[in-house]
């Protein structure tokens, strides 16, 4: 079985690992992080649950010691700060990208057959920093945002029909951002019935807008940034690759044309299996929808714009 890489023993890096060893998703499981004793400690307690969760994971902490991460199949990259309180998740930038780029310079040394799966903010940014300093072939790096934002817009979905969010189909494509998102309502069914037959066209517009704001109103009540659900849906993504399940996710990849984008990172659907992703799924979007999508191509490139300096 895979070995796989956490890096950032945070909320998100620690949520995504007690995931994956439930989920018994690798024999072994590697949490690194910068501050001593964190990952060890956050890993010996997991491992404390192992014999009432019945799993056999092997969690293993350490301090900055890529050499333990070495032939992972996959490394997690959510190291970084997270969101305060009214910040966007632009704003982490100046901080996060030196980190994200040493982060995944070091793992790649020891794991240089590995997939790449960045969660760190601001997301779309972080993966097309990621692709660019790495150099590796663009289906090996994968920005997991999208099943988050897709999670959410399911669970404001559900609610407003007041169904199991488990009965809902929805993908959210663009960027991962309070306004670059987009909740494709179009494509959300219940049961394979649209949901835009089902609700009122304020009802669907709330979903929508909750889902967008999903992460701040989070940020908000906890006073840092959300982990749950960041953790589940980064999880669920290291599964569909180690167990080459070929699901399809909605992922920041990177587009050459497709979409009509290229030189980016952002949300669409793709096809994931063992090598990465593997295929782009082309949604058809009406004018409307590529409209919205180029415009959040446009302030995700606004961001990117910034890694130069
Ligand atoms: C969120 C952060 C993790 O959306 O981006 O909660």
């Amino acid at each position: 079985m895979s070995k796989i890489t956490i890096v950032g023993a945070g909320n998100v890096g620690a949520t995504c690992a007690n995931v994956i060893a439930q989920k018994e998703l690798s024999s072994e499981l590697v949490l690194l992080d910068v501050k001593e004793g964190v990952a060890e400690g956050k890993a010996m307690d997991m491992m404390q649950t192992a014999a009432v969760c019945e799993f056999d994971t092997r969690i293993k902490g350490v301090t900055s010691d890529y050499a333990a991460t070495a032939n992972s199949s996959v490394v997690v990259v959510t190291s970084g700060i997270p969101r305060k309180p009214g910040m966007t998740r632009e704003e982490l930038i100046g901080t996060n990208a030196g980190i994200v780029k040493s982060v995944v310079e070091n793992a790649l040394k020891h794991s240089p057959g590995a997939v790449f799966v960045i969660i760190s903010n601001p997301m779309d940014t972080m993966t097309y920093l990621a692709l660019k300093v790495s150099g590796l072939p663009k289906n090996r790096i994968i920005g997991m945002g999208g099943i988050l934002d897709s999670s959410r817009f399911k669970y404001y979905l559900s609610r407003a029909l007041g169904v199991p969010a488990s009965d809902i189909e929805g993908c959210v494509i663009g960027g991962h951002g309070d306004t670059t998102m987009i909740p494709a309502t179009r494509f959300a069914t219940y049961n394979g019935i649209p949901v835009s037959s089902l609700l009122s066209r304020e009802a669907l517009d709330k979903a929508v807008a909750d889902t967008m704001v999903g992460g701040a109103t989070l940020t908000k009540l906890l006073g840092t940034s959300a982990w749950y659900a960041p953790g589940a849906a980064g999880a669920l993504l290291v599964e569909a690759i180690v167990r080459d399940q070929k699901k399809v996710y909605p992922c920041c990849v990177a587009l050459d044309g497709e979409y009509g984008q290229k030189d980016i990172c952002i949300g669409v659907p793709a096809v994931i299996g063992s090598t990465g992703w593997e295929k782009i799924i082309d949604l058809h979007l009406n004018a409307e929808e590529q409209a919205a999508f180029n415009k959040s191509a446009d302030a995700v490139r606004s961001t990117n714009s910034v890694l130069g300096n």
